[in-house]
């Protein structure tokens, strides 16, 4: 039995990934791959809880880190690394490299502990393929804005905060360009769908 492969999906809030996602899982099982599609924090009924927490209560910065970590490490031993054991593909909507993003460069904190952590918790196992949805911040706020709903943490913190998050990742997709590839979100569906299923093609 082949190991299935593992996709994950980044970007800024209000990227418009999430959209994609679906699209992406289709497009796969239409050639005949099983699927299964989560999303972090979260993905397990540990992991939901560890969300709420994450995108409702304060707490410490480094609290904020390392249980993004602690859920990640419930996903992967409940979810993520039994379905590419039996040969299953894992969409995964953000992974290590939005702790990277977005509690290294939005928060700041110090990038080697998150290292030493992503050692521990997955030393053994990256994506084949992230996805890095780019967007000038001034779009991606205005789509966030247009769903008139209650703003959680990460979508309440200023645009400069954001604006560290999109760099971090651009720097992350720098330094590994085989396995991030950077989609230009700021174009229609319908082309990013095309780049997208295009991208996912390369491994398939
Ligand atoms: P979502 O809105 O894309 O589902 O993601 C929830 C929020 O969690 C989003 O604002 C990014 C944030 N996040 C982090 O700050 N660090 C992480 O490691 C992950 C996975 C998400």
């Amino acid at each position: 039995m082949n190991r299935g492969k593992f996709i994950t999906f980044e970007g800024i809030d209000g990227a418009g990934k999430s959209s994609h996602i679906a699209g992406v899982a289709d497009f796969l099982r239409a050639r005949g791959k099983t699927v299964v599609s989560t999303r972090e924090p979260g993905g397990t009924a540990l992991g939901e809880k560890l969300r709420e927490l994450l995108l409702h209560e304060t707490m410490h910065l480094e609290t904020e880190a390392m249980l993004m970590f602690a859920a990640r490490r419930e996903h992967l031993a409940q979810v993520i690394e039994p379905a590419l054991a039996r040969g299953d593909w894992v969409i995964c909507d953000r992974f290590s490299d939005a702790t990277y993003a977005y509690q290294g460069g939005g928060r700041g904190l110090d990038k080697g502990k998150f290292a030493q952590l992503e050692q521990w918790v997955h030393g053994h196992l990256q994506p084949d393929l992230t996805l890095l949805f780019d967007l000038p911040l001034s779009v991606a706020s205005g789509r966030i804005a247009a769903q008139a709903r209650e703003l959680d943490r990460f979508e309440q913190e200023r645009a400069d905060f954001h604006e560290r998050v999109r760099q971090a990742y651009l720097e992350r997709a720098a330094a590994a360009p085989q396995r991030i590839r950077v989609i230009d979100a700021d174009q229609s569906l319908e082309k990013i769908k095309n780049l997208v299923e295009e991208t996912v093609t390369n491994i398939c």
